[in-house]
């Protein structure tokens, strides 16, 4: 089996990437098991931070790396929050990060904007050694438009705000396979493994 280190600390990511590569020969592993550190996520695109994330483990293990890199994009705000999606509400640095406070702020920020369209986007990025230079990167998104009253107890992030079209329901509100099967990450995450399968 081809060891695969995963530049994420998250438990959840970590299952899930595991068991959909586990059919291609790969053992995804936590980069915590080598000690990586978090890698800076200083760029304003996803993509670059995701190339970011999986150089940073690529380099400091010396094994494949995956990453990925997500938020959500609002037209009318010029597609913020955007790379800043986890940290969007945050006043300075030192505040922990806050799913309510970014809330409030998107919110607060679309006061008065009709256009309410706004799409999650999903980065994933396979390098398979820190000198890749045509590492595989892939890419989902998925579309709806933010209310103004949270529903439903599941997802997390802005996904009580995020109306599904066709389905009357907000992210948070759908059943958790039915979030994979039509989410920026799911089909980030498919797209990269009919290119494993293909053998590119
Ligand atoms: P990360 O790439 O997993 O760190 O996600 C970045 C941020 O984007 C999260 O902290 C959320 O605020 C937002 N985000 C990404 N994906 C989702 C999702 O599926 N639902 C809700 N929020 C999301």
């Amino acid at each position: 089996m081809k060891r695969l280190v995963l530049a994420s600390g998250n438990p959840g990511k970590l299952r899930e990437f595991g068991q959909l590569l586990a059919p291609f020969d790969f053992e995804v592993l936590p980069q915590s098991a080598f000690d990586v550190p978090e890698a800076e996520e200083p760029h304003i695109t996803f993509v670059e931070n995701a190339i970011a994330k999986a150089r940073h483990a690529a380099r400091l293990t010396g094994l494949p790396a995956l990453a990925d890199d997500s938020g959500l994009c609002v037209p009318a705000l010029g597609g913020a929050p955007g790379v800043f999606s986890a940290r969007y509400g945050q006043l300075s640095p030192d505040q922990p990060k806050s799913d309510a406070k970014n809330n409030e702020k998107l919110l607060a920020d679309l006061a008065g904007v009709t256009d309410r369209r706004a799409h999650y986007v999903a980065v994933l990025v396979l390098m398979r050694h820190v000198d890749d230079p045509q590492p595989v990167i892939t890419e989902g998104e998925w579309h709806g438009e933010i209310i103004a009253t949270p529903r439903g107890a599941g997802g997390f992030g802005y996904d009580p705000y995020f109306l599904v079209p066709g389905t009357g329901l907000t992210a948070a509100e759908l059943p958790h396979e039915e979030k994979n099967r039509h989410s920026h990450r799911g089909k980030a995450l498919a797209q990269l493994i009919e290119r494993l399968r293909l053998g590119m």
